[in-house]
């Protein structure tokens, strides 16, 4: 982000960074990036959000064209990573009394990523910081991200709205007022959203209304571009993405080399149907990570299976499941699977869905390569357990 004037006493003061193409092992970035950082100009001075540390530099020379940056008076963090060490140590060696605003929990994390003292204040939700004219709000990201804000500026209309909103996109302007590329822009915000908020879109929504009654004329995230323009239409995507899905009920994941586990994973199917469950049959050997994860996340109900191959899950398998994550701890799910001689595959399973909190109903339902009737019997036990308990 070069440096340019967003409104009266607002400029922008972050980096671009078009090559980047991965952020955080989790999210692709197929159009580069921007880590924005913004500079309130008033008798009293701040600046909000924090490049990480290899961008530092262009930061501080961009903010010293708008600023005195020895005697900066705020830094504002809506957003706290272990990627800003860095740059904000050596924001504080330039500019040694300003005071960091954060939330509580911002303020833990801080401290093991500073790991030396520091100027702090605490804000709470609504708590209001006065610069000279300009006033400010913070509105705490309550079970969205627990060190999350954003800070609102009254005078200029501008929402500083930290992960929200943001996007892994990089044009050569800051702001969407000549925007290019407008189809790929509003892609990239559905996968930002679906990256870091499906888990949360109740929080994410009750966000939406607390921020409704605010007049916004910009919202300025922690990454990409600025919204001018596009206010509406970008509040109204976020609403569009936060409502609740049709859940399919249960879902059966299986893995099949030979047919045996298949026929299990068909029997729990079948035993589904029977209770008039909808359910959805995903061949774990064929779905993308993302598939089986969006099918656990809106499943009532999970069976997984998978046969054994050298002690092991084929690694088709943990690919499949390498998206799907702990914050729906609680669900409750059964393991299977057929096997050879050893049998670790369903209780590998049963193992890595228990440690992402959900819980398992029954032990793991394992057959000696083909299944018996008495084993099929066995997957729909399994399934009236998982519906009764
Ligand atoms: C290359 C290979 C390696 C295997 N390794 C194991 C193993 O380590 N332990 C085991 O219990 N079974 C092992 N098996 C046996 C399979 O798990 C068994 O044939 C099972 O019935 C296959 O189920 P599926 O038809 O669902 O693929 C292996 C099979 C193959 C082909």
């Amino acid at each position: 982000m070069s440096l340019m004037r967003i409104s009266n006493n607002v400029y922008s003061v972050g980096v671009m960074a078009p090559l980047v193409r991965k952020e955080e092992l989790i999210k692709a970035c197929p159009y580069g990036t921007s880590y924005n950082s913004y500079f309130i100009d008033d008798r009293k001075t701040a600046v909000i959000d924090m490049v990480y540390g290899e961008y530092f530099d262009d930061f501080l020379y961009n903010l010293g064209l708008v600023a005195d940056i020895g005697a900066v008076d705020y830094l504002i963090l809506n957003r706290i990573r272990p990627q800003h060490s860095e740059s904000l140590k050596r924001f504080l060696e330039v500019s040694p009394k300003t005071v960091i605003v954060c939330s509580a929990l911002a303020k833990d994390l801080l401290d093991n990523i500073i790991n030396k003292p520091y100027n702090c204040v605490v804000v709470n939700n609504g708590d209001k910081l006065k610069l000279g004219v300009s006033v400010l709000e913070f509105v705490v990201q309550e079970g969205i991200a627990p060190d999350a804000m954003c800070t609102y500026f009254e005078n200029d209309c501008v929402l500083f709205s930290g992960n929200i909103f943001s996007t892994d996109f990089c044009e050569p302007k800051v702001t969407d007022q000549e925007l290019i590329f407008e189809k790929e822009f509003m892609t990239e915000l559905s996968d930002y959203y679906s990256c870091y908020f499906s888990h949360c879109k109740g929080a994410v929504n009750g966000l939406l209304e607390s921020l409704a009654q605010k007049q916004i004329y910009y919202i300025a995230p922690a990454k990409g571009v600025v919204v001018a323009d596009r206010v509406d239409v970008v509040v109204e995507k976020y609403k569009s993405l936060g409502k609740a899905e049709n859940t399919p009920g249960a879902v059966v994941l299986y893995a099949s080399a030979s047919g045996c586990t298949e026929a299990l994973a068909k029997g729990a199917k079948e035993a589904f149907d029977e209770k008039n469950i909808k359910t959805l049959l995903l061949d774990m050997s064929v779905s993308t990570a993302a598939e089986c994860k969006k099918a656990v996340d809106t499943a009532d109900y999970i069976a997984v299976g998978s046969c054994t191959v050298h002690n092991n899950l084929p690694a088709c398998v943990w690919n499949a499941l390498s998206e799907i994550n702990g914050v729906h701890s609680g669900k409750r799910f059964f393991a299977f699977g057929s096997y050879g001689w050893s049998g670790e595959g369903a209780d590998l399973l049963n193992d890595k869905f228990a440690k992402l909190g959900m819980t398992s109903v029954c032990n793991p339902v394992k057959c000696r390569m083909v299944p018996t009737q008495t084993e099929l019997n066995s997957i729909k036990q399994a399934v009236d357990e998982l519906l009764n308990t």
